[in-house]
C-alpha cells in the first residue's frame, strides 16, 4: 500500500553533521533536507548569509566552500561534512573589516545592504578565481548576485579598486 504524503513526511531522516564554519566545527542533528542557509542561520545563528529567493536565482545567500562560492540556498546541510565553510562573519582572520567589505563601505555599494554579504563573498572569490579584471568581467562574474536597489556601478568600483583592474 503507497504510503501518504504525511507519513513520508513523518519518516525523513535526522542525520548528523559536523560542520566547520569559520574555522570552528558543530556537531549538528539535522533534517536531512536541511539547507545549508537554513542550519548556518537557523541552528548557529549566523545570520550574516541572507536568503532571498530560495531557489538559486539572486546569490543573497553565497557563502563559501573549500575557498569556492556556492549557494547555500541549494547545498544541503548534510554535503557540507568535511569542507570549510566560510561565511561573511569570518571573512577577517583578526576581527577587523576585510579589504572588499572596506571597499564596499568606502564606495557606498549598497543601499539596503540586504544583498551585501553574498555580493562581498562573491568579489572574494571572484578575485581569486582571476576573474576581476575588467569590469567587463566583474560584471559578467558576478551576475549570479542580483541587487534590487540598483547599487551595481558602485558595486563594480569597490571590486575594481581592490583587484587593481578594470576600466576606469
Ligand atoms: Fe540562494 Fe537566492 S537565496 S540564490
Ligand atoms: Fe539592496 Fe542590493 S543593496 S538589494
Amino acid at each position: 500500500m503507497a504510503r501518504s504524503p504525511q507519513a513520508v513526511h513523518d519518516h525523513v531522516p535526522t542525520v548528523s553533521v559536523t560542520l566547520n564554519v569559520n574555522g570552528i566545527e558543530h556537531r549538528l542533528d539535522v533534517d536531512a533536507r536541511v539547507t545549508l542557509l537554513d542550519a548556518l542561520r537557523d541552528a548557529l545563528d549566523l545570520t550574516g548569509t541572507k536568503k532571498g529567493c530560495d531557489q538559486g536565482a539572486c546569490g543573497a545567500c553565497t557563502v563559501m566552500a573549500d575557498g569556492k562560492r556556492i549557494l547555500s540556498c541549494l547545498t544541503l546541510a548534510a554535503q557540507c561534512e568535511g569542507r570549510a565553510i566560510t561565511t561573511v562573519e569570518g571573512l577577517s582572520a583578526d576581527g577587523g573589516l576585510h579589504p572588499v567589505q572596506e571597499a564596499f563601505v568606502r564606495h557606498d555599494a549598497f543601499q539596503c545592504g540586504y544583498c551585501t554579504s553574498g555580493q562581498i563573498m562573491s568579489a572574494v572569490c571572484l578575485m581569486a578565481e582571476g576573474r576581476a579584471g575588467s569590469d567587463t568581467d566583474i560584471r559578467e562574474f558576478m551576475s549570479g548576485n542580483l541587487c534590487r536597489c540598483g547599487a551595481y556601478p558602485n558595486i563594480v568600483a569597490a571590486i575594481r579598486e581592490v583587484a587593481g583592474g578594470g576600466d576606469a
